[in-house]
């Protein structure tokens, strides 16, 4: 069968670079079902031990540390942006100024201004948009999507999301570009609380109004060498420099629906090393599922005689799962979530239709955020209004 070529281009040579590459190559093996091929044509990254390795060992035809050479390059469909935060802008407008197809790694911009701007840009160049809220895709969590579809929990009354990291819980955790304004934009409300309220948004719905707050718990880090991640440490003799965006956020939501929901991100909390977790409450039933443990979910439903939780394991009859181990309890890890998000996007591209979750979706998440923002400096409710 000849299948399509999809030609991509990679920004970004770290964790998430790394990862999709990874997914990239795995799509022919574990999705036979697919019409396309990808084909890794160019990487980027200012580091250019970097860029060689991105050669060498992953096979990309090539690698300039312009990243603008990257995304104008004549066989480049689709451009995956994965460099820090603040520079999503510029790549991903130019990358729809020249035609390509824009996966950006969340959050799209680190601001919600930028992401305003990115998703215009990308609308008036009519290109495909694909947003990297990975965790949508846990074959759990569309099973949870289902069942909260399909009415088994009944109407939904009460939400509780939160995603508790431990990567900047040590003090003499480098001050990466995460912790910078001119790297990351926002801080937790930029990073992870994008996950959560995105999957809230998949899960039950559009948020009316919301109050929140945030902090920042540790002022100062030690200041990295070039090429340190947010998961090395520095030591008490290293130079310090002020971390300038927030460590937490906390919030409180109505639902158009008329569910209540509470919301918690943190980057520097003890205890809870990646609870990207949420609890689901409806009139039939609730349900549980989280990150540490994404092979489980936890049911509870009106009616069983155990009256408890029931720990449902993810197996191949739940959606994608069977691409990666077949039977039940089999595990699948976290870069498997990345390569099922390629794999639908991919699709998206190969198909022509626009993707979910898209730059429309990172606007729905933005619109909530500003709002967040606002009450952080109200100290009261604010309703959420749709940034366009
Ligand atoms: N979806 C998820 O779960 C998830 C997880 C981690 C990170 N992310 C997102 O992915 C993005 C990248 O995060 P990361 O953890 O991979 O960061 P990272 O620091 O590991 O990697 C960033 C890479 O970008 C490179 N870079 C810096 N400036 C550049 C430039 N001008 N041109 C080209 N490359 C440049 C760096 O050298 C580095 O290799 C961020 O937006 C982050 O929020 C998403």
């Amino acid at each position: 069968m000849t299948r399509k070529k999809i030609g991509v281009a990679v920004i970004g040579f770290g964790w998430m670079g790394q990862a999709h590459t990874r997914s990239y190559l795995r799509i022919p093996t574990l999705f036979p079902e697919r019409d396309y091929d990808p084909e890794l044509i160019i990487i980027s990254d200012n580091l250019q031990e970097r860029v060689d390795e991105a050669v060498e060992s992953f096979g990309f035809r090539e690698g300039t540390t312009d990243w603008n050479v990257a995304v104008n390059h004549p066989d480049v469909d689709v451009v995956c942006v994965c460099a820090p935060n603040m520079l999503h802008e510029p790549i991903a407008i130019a990358a729809a100024a020249a035609g390509k197809h824009v996966f950006c790694e969340k959050p799209v911009g680190g601001t919600p201004e930028q992401t305003v701007r990115i998703e215009a840009a990308s609308r008036a160049a009519g290109v495909i948009t694909g947003v990297g809220y990975n965790y949508r895709w846990a074959p759990l969590v569309q099973y949870a999507k289902q069942l909260i579809e399909d009415g088994t929990l009944g109407d939904i009354t009460n939400y509780n999301g939160r995603f508790f990291t431990m990567y900047g819980s040590d003090p003499m955790g480098l001050l990466s570009w995460r912790f910078q304004l001119d790297g990351a934009g926002h801080g937790v409300s930029s990073d992870i609380l994008s996950h959560s309220i995105d999957l809230a948004h998949m899960l039950v719905g559009p948020i009316e109004k919301v109050v929140g707050t945030g902090h920042t718990y540790i002022p100062d880090r030690p200041i990295p060498q070039p090429g340190g991640t947010h998961y090395d440490l520095g030591s008490p003799e290293d130079p310090t420099g002020p971390v300038e965006n927030e460590d937490y956020f906390g919030a409180m939501v109505k639902f158009e629906n008329g569910a209540r929901g509470t919301f918690e991100a943190s980057r520097t909390i003890v205890g809870p090393e990646s609870q990207c977790a949420f609890e689901i409450y409806g009139t039939k039933g609730s349900l549980k599922w989280n990150l540490e443990t994404m092979n489980q979910l936890q049911l509870n439903l009106v009616g069983d005689k155990a009256r408890g939780y029931t720990t449902v394991y993810a197996g191949d009859r739940y959606p994608y799962h069977g691409n990666f181990v077949p039977g039940d309890a089999n595990s699948i890890g976290y870069e498997d979530l990345k390569v099922i998000e390629d794999y639908e996007f991919l699709s998206s591209v190969a198909a022509g239709r626009q993707h979910e979750p898209g730059f429309a979706e990172a606007i729905d998440y933005v619109s909530v955020q500003a709002a967040l923002l606002q009450s952080w400096e109200s100290e009261r409710w604010e309703p959420v209004q749709r940034l366009a």
